[in-house]
């Protein structure tokens, strides 16, 4: 049966149009990460403008700015982008997500305008992630600090095969393969310590800090050890296929195909809304939004470098995934900041849940764009 998306997607596209000028004009210089009593906040949470998602503010406004070629939109990026200079300079409070954070302001930046700051930026991000490579391990340390442990210095985390575009990125812009190296090596030891044989994903892996060797698995996010996190499985779907588009690595694209599997057979039993994680307990019913997008994001992705008669399986399951969150969570009301509802950051804890991230409507924005090829090549 042929999907006829066309009407859905035309009226999606003039909606997000719509909202986001609106929204934009009223935000100014805020860098939001959700809105309250609808309204964004600025920079809520304590890490201030080092939080991860910080990056996907001044993405959107990149992939607005393609899209529409409204001054608006630059010159946001480039403000909130002024912002997160600061951030570079308080190592302490930064993580392996400065690929989130510096890959789609600064490097978007540099792609669009050839602004030599915004370069040095991206370059500066790509050292502090490269920097935070264990030799011995072979994975990138996600976090300084967390949530759950003492010693973190063995962690790696599923998020960060998002964050290592930066890397390729870095390697193709000055002509150095140690950023490809280092990023080869993670999304390997990544394979072999996180991605399980089925096409699931564990959200942490404990490394020997000194040794190398593998000591566990982590539920973090997600319901619990052995369980699967959606978000998670998101950032391997859309990461290994980023990680094949720079490296034509076969064994990455195969891994974000069979991530990607093993997301479309769930979705198809949940009537594709997104359950927070594929393997927690029937009750209580969880979503997040925001692992819709970037699963449908990825699968988008995929769909780029598989041969023509793999393409549709990719591409009708984003569509069904994008559009069915769209009818569910999205809220078009021009009075509140905000459009992708119900994502959710933690499964154990309720104080970040059901509301509409940044990060949410940065993928949405860029799948929507993508399927009316209007977005920008920002990975
Ligand atoms: N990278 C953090 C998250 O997905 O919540």
């Amino acid at each position: 049966m042929e999907l006829n998306y066309n009407d859905w997607l035309d009226k999606t596209y003039d909606n997000l149009l719509t909202k986001m000028k609106v929204q934009c004009e009223r935000t100014g210089d805020k860098i939001p990460f959700f809105p309250k009593d609808g309204r964004y906040i600025d920079c809520p949470m304590p890490d201030g403008v080092a939080w991860w998602a910080n990056g996907f503010w001044p993405g959107m406004m990149w992939q607005m700015y393609n899209a529409t070629k409204d001054e608006m939109y630059k010159t946001m990026a480039e403000r909130a982008e002024d912002r997160l200079e600061q951030a570079l300079h308080d190592y302490e409070k930064l993580h392996h997500d400065v690929g989130f954070m510096y890959h789609i302001s600064s490097v978007a930046n540099w792609k669009v305008t050839g602004n030599k700051s915004s370069l040095n930026r991206g370059l500066h991000a790509a050292n502090l992630l490269a920097g935070r490579f264990n030799p011995v391990g072979g994975y990138l340390r996600a976090w300084n600090v967390s949530h759950w442990g003492d010693d973190v210095s063995g962690w790696a985390i599923i998020d960060s095969l998002l964050n290592i575009p930066l890397l390729y990125w870095a390697s193709k812009e000055i002509k150095d393969p140690r950023y490809e190296m280092v990023a080869n090596i993670h999304a390997n030891t990544l394979l072999k310590g996180i991605v399980r044989p089925d096409g699931s994903c564990n959200h942490i892996s404990e490394f020997n800090s000194t040794t190398g060797e593998f000591v566990k698995g982590i539920g973090g996010q997600g319901f619990g050890e052995g369980s699967s996190w959606s978000r998670g499985q998101g950032w391997a779907v859309y990461g290994y296929a980023i990680a094949y588009k720079y490296t034509k690595n076969e064994e990455f694209l195969n891994a974000a195909k069979s991530c990607a599997h093993y997301c479309i057979s769930n979705f198809a039993i949940s009537d594709w809304l997104p359950l927070f994680d594929f393997r927690a307990p029937k009750e209580p019913i969880k979503y997040d939004s925001g692992s819709a997008m970037i699963i449908a994001c990825g699968l988008l992705e995929i769909a780029e470098h598989v041969p023509e008669l793999e393409k549709d399986l990719y591409i009708k399951s984003a569509i069904n995934i994008l559009k069915k969150s769209e009818e569910t969570f999205a809220d078009w009301d021009l009075e509140k900041d905000g459009i992708m509802g119900c994502g959710t950051t933690m499964y154990h804890d309720e104080r970040l849940a059901n509301m509409a991230f940044v990060y949410n409507d940065y993928f949405f924005t860029e799948a929507i764009l993508r399927l009316k090829n209007k977005d920008m090549d920002i990975w």
